[in-house]
């Protein structure tokens, strides 16, 4: 993916990881960046196009795919996250979580697929998350729609392989932004995380590790969950 000749459209752009991408977009040189938001007037990012967008309302969704018919590059980067617990938590709020993580973006990478078609295939980046890999507890309603989100990833870079779709997804953890603001740990520059989130997409890698506590968690993957958990739990 040539970045300098790419338009991209990134959701969640007024603020956190996602004005980070749509900032570093613009540092790059990419030929039009659209930064949205719900409320597009909290967006602050020179030289940018801003534009209206809710994911979970699909005429919003729509409207977007209209007005953005030149885009190459599709960010979805907004998400939500209410610390719900699946067993005790507030269903709302976990419903909440899938309607935006997983359903927002499932809609938005069918709204787009055929704009990106149009323009050539480009690439789609999914702003996923390490606790798609883990259980964690206050972020298990989160990590499903995260995990559903993964999947969600590498299905549709199947099914969009035909058309020249590039399909991308971002692993993280703990990164400085509202979401993470409640929570006490070493967290990772929304800035540095942007930067790794372009390189791996210029470089056509097709699962980007942000940081060393996703990788770590990856690797873990392929040993016994009982090894991983217990290591968990002592250090709690
Ligand atoms: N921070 C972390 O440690 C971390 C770790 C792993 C993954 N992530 C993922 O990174 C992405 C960005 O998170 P962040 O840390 O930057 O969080 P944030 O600071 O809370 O920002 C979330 C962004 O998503 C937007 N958003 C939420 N619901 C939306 C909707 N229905 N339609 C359009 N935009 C919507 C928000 O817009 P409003 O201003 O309108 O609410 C905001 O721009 C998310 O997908 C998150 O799950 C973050």
């Amino acid at each position: 993916m040539d970045i300098q000749n790419a338009t991209a459209l990134v959701t969640g752009a007024n603020r956190g990881i996602g004005k980070a991408i749509a900032t570093e977009l613009v540092r790059r040189g990419a030929r039009k960046v659209y930064a949205t938001a719900r409320i597009p007037e909290s967006i602050d990012i020179a030289g940018v196009e801003v534009l209206a967008l809710d994911i979970t309302d699909s005429g919003s969704v729509a409207a977007a795919a209209r007005a953005a018919t030149d885009v190459t590059l599709l960010v979805n980067n907004a998400g939500v996250s209410t610390f719900a617990p699946l067993v005790a938590g507030d269903l709302a709020d976990i419903r909440r979580e899938m309607d935006t993580n997983y359903w927002g973006t499932l809609s938005m990478v069918r709204a787009f697929a055929p704009v990106l078609a149009a323009n050539g295939g480009g690439a789609l980046l999914n702003v996923l998350s390490v606790m798609a890999w883990l259980g964690y507890e206050h972020s298990n309603g989160y990590g499903a729609s995260k995990a559903a989100g993964w999947a969600l990833t590498n299905g549709v870079r199947i099914e969009l392989a035909a058309q020249g779709t590039q399909v991308s997804g971002l692993i993280l953890a703990s990164t400085d932004t509202d979401m993470m603001a409640s929570i006490d740990v070493e967290k990772n520059r929304p800035e540095d995380v942007a930067a790794t989130a372009i390189d791996g997409v210029a470089a056509g890698a097709l699962e980007i590790i942000a940081d060393d506590q996703s990788a770590a968690v990856k690797a873990s993957l392929s040993g016994d969950p009982a090894e991983f958990y217990s290591g968990f739990a002592q250090a709690r």
